[in-house]
């Protein structure tokens, strides 16, 4: 979804604005500008439609001589994306640019207000008007006049602002839409992803709702919403460049999928799921009152809440709910006093998934988030201690692989924590989900092996116009993921069905060649997903088992594609299953030549409704 870039220094920023942006790119954009100003206080924009590949060819034939500006790459909302729709933003003048992020929800309003006093629009977008209302409000002093914009501004907003009679400062602002600010030796970072300026510092500050700074070449001043200055809150972020790059991979997408290990042991190692729960953020006394779980998320990380609902009614004995954050934020709800409700999140910025948080905070129930990006505005809003983080570190391929993986296996820890807590796991039983969770990471070192034989199976298979992946319970869940995970990055129209409803409806579609990929990883359910199976078999399917090793001798002669996986606990070894689909739906991709980790229309972080 849109970046934000800013940058004020010593340096010439139009080159650090577009290398900025050049870092962001993986979040999906279809147009793309910056804006400078000069030595004689001029501001130069240079802004396109299409990639920053263009602006920069643009930019390198005529630059913008400077040392301050601001740059953005949009992902349209409002207006199509062409030249005139990109950012930056000007008023009549060109004395102030603005970019933005997030949705201005009264620009119909603000424009025919801003109209009769005579300014003149040139866009379809509703950030537009931000730049004009800071024109005609502005006093003499842009913090004051940003300050009065917003109290005019309905809706999300990451801002920017470069002012012509200011020139030695960049002025900021944030409200339900990421921001964050960075300084070192002399120069100041505005971005609204912490991986675009992690080249230059890792000191950042991420700026809270409707916090404003001013970014200049002596530091960053912050100030609260009636403009009074306030402390400052920098912090570290420990990832570092190279986790953002690709290193030596093809694509951000493969990369992620093989640190997968990595990330696996990172989120396992760091918490104690037998005999010290400090980690965990609920006593044992609260954790028995639970009476019931709602996990709310968006897409994949949707999937890892149904599949956190498997484990924890499995392990804790706790009815739960997995809820679509953009249903759970308006639909009628029953509350209950004991529950405790759960969001997941990758980017912690999902509008959604942010909105349901506060949803479920506002009813006083327990909550609890499950972020990977530190910082970030829903780990802000369930609080400190409320949050556990995933340590998968940066993910740039706009297709979630590695953060689904240790959001699933976090949802696994957290089931088998409770179900101690609350007396429903034996000290035996206990000690083997321990001892499987620390065997995780050298098994999906393992089943990274099959990438391979993988890459062999969709060369054959690439062609496919529709895709059915079927299992059953946590299978489906994620069947759920791979059929996603597919669509995502392939364009292949694929579908999850619950393997038992296939004779429910689905079996009408199905006809010679057929794809069916079915995961098949519990013993104890792989004999009907296999007659699932005959029935798709008997009707000319093409049927491409991923299975463990134990459940392959059930297959026996069936006329399959296998995909084996090491044998594990039965209730993880889904977990692993996880790697050979997300290397299905990559290796489906290559073959048919798609932008695996920039897929059309997509976006990383969807900070819009
Ligand atoms: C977008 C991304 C998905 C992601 C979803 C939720 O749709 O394209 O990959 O799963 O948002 O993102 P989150 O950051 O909340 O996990």
């Amino acid at each position: 979804m849109c970046g934000i870039v800013g940058y004020i220094g010593s340096r010439q920023a139009g080159p650090l604005l577009v290398e900025g942006l050049e870092r962001l790119s993986y979040r999906g954009y279809d147009s793309a500008g910056i804006a400078v100003m000069d030595q004689a206080q001029k501001i130069g924009v240079c802004k396109t439609k299409g990639k920053v590949e263009r602006l920069k060819e643009m930019v390198d034939k005529q630059p913008l001589a400077g040392k301050i500006g601001i740059g953005h790459t949009r992902w349209a909302t409002h207006g199509e994306p062409s030249d005139q729709n990109a950012h930056p933003h000007t008023d009549v003048q060109g004395e102030i640019a603005v970019v933005h992020n997030g949705i201005i929800e009264n620009h119909i309003q603000l424009r025919q207000y801003l109209e009769q006093y005579g300014e003149v629009f040139v866009s379809q977008t509703d950030t537009e008007v931000i730049a004009h209302l800071l024109h005609h409000l502005y006093d003499g002093n842009m913090l004051h006049t940003l300050q009065k914009a917003i109290g005019m501004l309905e809706g999300s907003y990451a801002l920017v602002v470069l002012c012509s009679r200011e020139p030695d400062a960049l002025y900021c602002v944030r409200n339900d839409n990421p921001l964050v600010m960075g300084f070192c030796n002399g120069e100041g970072f505005a971005a609204s992803d912490v991986t675009a300026m992690l080249s230059h510092t890792r000191n950042v500050l991420f700026l809270k709702d409707k916090e404003m700074a001013v970014l200049s070449r002596t530091g960053v001043k912050l100030f609260d919403v009636y403009g009074n200055e306030i402390e400052q809150h920098f912090v570290r972020v420990d990832w570092n460049l190279s986790d953002a790059q690709k290193g030596g991979y093809p694509h951000y997408m493969l990369k992620e999928i093989f640190e997968q290990p990595e990330a696996l042991q990172k989120t396992i190692a760091s918490r104690n799921v037998q005999g010290d729960f400090s980690w965990f953020p609920f006593s044992q006394e609260n954790a028995g009152k639970i009476s019931k779980i709602t996990i709310a998320a968006c897409g994949t990380a949707y999937h890892a809440a149904v599949m956190g609902k498997y484990f924890i009614e499995e392990l804790a004995h706790i009815p739960v709910n997995a809820e679509i954050a953009s249903e759970y934020r308006y639909r009628h709800l029953i509350f209950d006093e004991n529950e405790l409700f759960i969001a997941v999140s990758q980017s912690g910025e999902t509008a959604d998934t942010l909105a349901a948080l506060r949803r479920a905070k506002q009813k006083g129930i327990s909550v609890l988030a499950i972020c990977n990006a530190v910082g970030s505005s829903i780990a802000r809003e369930a609080g400190k201690s409320n949050t556990l983080y995933t340590y998968a570190g940066p993910e740039i391929a706009v297709a979630s692989t590695k953060a689904y993986l240790t959001q699933a296996v976090l949802m696994l820890m957290i089931a088998v924590t409770l179900g101690q807590m609350r007396g429903r796991l034996d000290t035996q039983r206990a000690h083997q989900l321990r001892e499987s969770l620390e065997q995780l990471p050298q098994k999906a070192e393992e089943t990274l092996g099959a990438f391979d034989q993988i890459q062999r199976l969709c060369d054959k298979l690439y062609q496919k116009k529709h895709v059915f992946f079927i299992g059953r319970e946590k299978d489906w869940a994620l069947s759920m993921e791979a059929a996603l995970k597919l669509k995502e990055v392939s364009y292949i129209f694929s579908e999850a069905y619950a393997a038992g409803e296939l004779k429910h409806g689905p079996l009408a579609l199905l006809e010679d060649g057929q794809l069916v990929v079915a995961v098949l990883t519990q013993k104890r359910l792989a004999e009907k997903t296999i007659n699932n199976l005959q029935e798709a078999l008997s009707r000319g399917a093409k049927v491409v088992a991923v299975c463990t090793k134990s459940v392959l001798q059930q297959l026996a002669e069936l006329n399959t594609e296998r995909i084996v996986i090491p044998d594990m606990d039965e209730i993880s070894a889904v977990l692993l299953a996880a790697i050979p689909l997300q290397m299905f739906a990559y290796c489906m991709a290559v073959a048919r030549g798609c932008d695996v980790d920039q897929p059309r229309n997509l976006a990383k972080s969807v900070t819009v409704e």
